[in-house]
Formats: C-alpha cells, sequence, structure tokens
C-alpha cells in the first residue's frame, strides 16, 4: 500500500514538472516609458561626456540636443549620425562644432533606439520613440 501511495505521488510530480516546463513564458510587453529608462541609462554611458547631461553640449565643441530640428523631425538622419558617427563640420542651427562624434554602430538597435526615444522626449524635445525596426532599416544588415 504504501508503494502504491509513493508511486501515485512520484508520477504526479512528475506530470506536474512537465506541465509547468510546458506553460510558455509570459510575454514581456514593451512600453514607450521603459524604452526612455533604458535610453536615459545607454545615454548616461555613451553621450552625456560630450553631450552634457541636460544635453546642453559644450559651446563651440558639442552641439546641444535641443531646439534642433532634426533631433525632432529626421529620424533617419539622427540615426545615421549614432551609427556612423559625424565630423561633417556644417553649422548645427547656425554653429559649428569643432569635436568629432565617433560611430556608435556597436550599439545593438535596441539601445539606439532607446537612446535616441530619451533624447526625443528630453531636454525640451515632445518627438515620438524611435523602434529597432527604424534602426535596423538604416543600418541595413541584421542585428538584435
Ligand atoms: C566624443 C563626443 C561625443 C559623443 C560621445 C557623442 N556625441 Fe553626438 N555629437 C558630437 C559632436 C562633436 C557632434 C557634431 C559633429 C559635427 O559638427 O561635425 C555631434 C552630433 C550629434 C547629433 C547631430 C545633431 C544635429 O542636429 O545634427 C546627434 C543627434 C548626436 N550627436 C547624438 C548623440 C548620441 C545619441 C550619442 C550617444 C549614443 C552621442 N551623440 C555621443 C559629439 C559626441
Amino acid at each position: 500500500m504504501k508503494k502504491i501511495v509513493l508511486g501515485i505521488a512520484s508520477i504526479s510530480i512528475i506530470i506536474v514538472a512537465i506541465a509547468q516546463k510546458k506553460k510558455p513564458a509570459p510575454k514581456k510587453i514593451d512600453t514607450p516609458m521603459a524604452s526612455i529608462e533604458r535610453g536615459h541609462a545607454v545615454y548616461i554611458k555613451e553621450c552625456m561626456s560630450c553631450h552634457q547631461e541636460d544635453g546642453g553640449g559644450v559651446p563651440h565643441l558639442n552641439p546641444p540636443l535641443y531646439e534642433n530640428q532634426d533631433i525632432n523631425n529626421d529620424k533617419k538622419k539622427i540615426i545615421s549620425i549614432v551609427l556612423k558617427g559625424m565630423s561633417d563640420r556644417v553649422p548645427i542651427e547656425g554653429e559649428y562644432y569643432s569635436n568629432s562624434m565617433a560611430s556608435h554602430a556597436y550599439l545593438t538597435n535596441q539601445e539606439i533606439a532607446d537612446v535616441l526615444s530619451y533624447v526625443r522626449s528630453s531636454f525640451g524635445n515632445h518627438a515620438s520613440i524611435i523602434t529597432p525596426d527604424e534602426v535596423k532599416a538604416v543600418r541595413g544588415v541584421k542585428k538584435k
């Protein structure tokens, strides 16, 4: 009798284990707010040294990231600048900046989408978020 009870107990444990394994992991829902929050962390690590915490930049060296038409209106251009860097020496909102921005192509599409979503919704900017697919389209090759 004891053996049967033990047998049933172990079978039910196995059944429960199988049932739990089959249960799909709950799908994570990403939100614009979550993207912007992750983007803030990327900004601190990758961009803040030049563009400063408040996005104000450094006069004549690094441009500010606000009151700037490209940041609010030209997603493709700013994605491309993060991917390829910029040392064009063309005026930005009428000013020249002498520092050079290196390529940040080593960041994932998600990280670039997050950081630009953060920039486009910070420092007084009120533009929509950028998705990893939009970064992927500009990059032109597959990367996470
Ligand atoms: C080494 C300093 C440096 C770092 C780090 C840096 N940038 Fe820049 N960034 C610059 C400079 C300098 C320019 C302007 C270059 C020029 O005028 O040729 C620029 C230009 C830009 C522009 C274009 C502005 C416009 O209106 O054309 C954007 C957008 C930008 N940076 C975003 C970022 C983001 C986002 C990061 C972090 C992922 C970043 N930068 C990291 C120095 C930097």
